[in-house]
């Protein structure tokens, strides 16, 4: 799919003020600093449109931004940062879990997960989390670049083992490195099958 416009649009904590365009959105989530941000600036092709950081935290809002005048991507803040308390058994904000289980237009999340570290707890509790909820999604394997194929071939394997320990099958995997531009037609290309699906 080619990207002909994207434009950011609004920025809020409160999924009720996000844009009522009856539009398919797609988010992406994950660990504070795994690349939410880049990973849609690469898709774009707009290293400026999403703010970016090397610092964790950087993105403390639902951001939307419009695509092709037809549908959103949604930059969300990351979770696993400070804040809220350890003890809580909900380890992300309440205003993305507001936004995750109410936004009608959220029609597929990318939950991003850095492929150069083992399985971390808090992504795969959410990846339960969306389960549960009936919250559709994938996975994005993401900074691809700062590993050997062997090495994040070894990492998703431990990845796949620990899922399917909960799931019967794996979500679509999709692997990127916003630095180096890998992944981008097959994200895009998933995004155009799913608004294809949508408007059936
Ligand atoms: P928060 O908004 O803080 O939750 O972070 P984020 O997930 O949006 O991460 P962001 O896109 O701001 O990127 C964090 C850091 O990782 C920045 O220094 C990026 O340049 C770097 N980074 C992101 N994606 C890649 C990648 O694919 N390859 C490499 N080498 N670096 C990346
Ligand atoms: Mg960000």
């Amino acid at each position: 799919m080619k990207i002909k416009s994207a434009e950011f649009v609004i920025s809020n904590t409160d999924y009720r003020k996000s844009p009522t365009e009856d539009m398919p959105e797609y988010a992406f989530i994950g660990r504070s600093n795994v690349g939410k941000s880049s990973l849609i600036n690469m898709l774009t092709g707009n290293k400026k449109l999403a703010k970016t950081s090397s610092k964790p935290g950087k993105t403390q809002l639902i951001n939307h931004f419009l695509i092709n005048e037809d549908w959103f991507l949604v930059d969300l803040p990351g979770y696993g940062f400070a804040k809220a308390p350890k003890s809580s058994r909900v380890k992300w904000e309440n205003f993305i879990v507001e936004y995750m289980m109410n936004r009608k237009q959220l029609v597929h999340t990318f939950v991003l997960i850095d492929s150069r570290h083992a399985p971390q707890k808090i992504d795969l509790e959410f990846m339960n989390w969306c389960g549960e909820k009936q919250i559709s999604f994938s996975i994005i394997f993401t900074k691809m670049d700062k590993l050997s194929s062997n090495e994040l071939q070894k990492n998703m394997a431990k990845y796949r083992k620990e899922m399917l320990k909960y799931w019967e099958e794996m979500p679509p995997v999709f692997i990127t490195s916003s630095s180096s531009q890998i992944g981008k037609e097959k994200v895009l290309k998933y995004i155009e099958h799913v608004n294809e699906q949508m408007r059936k």
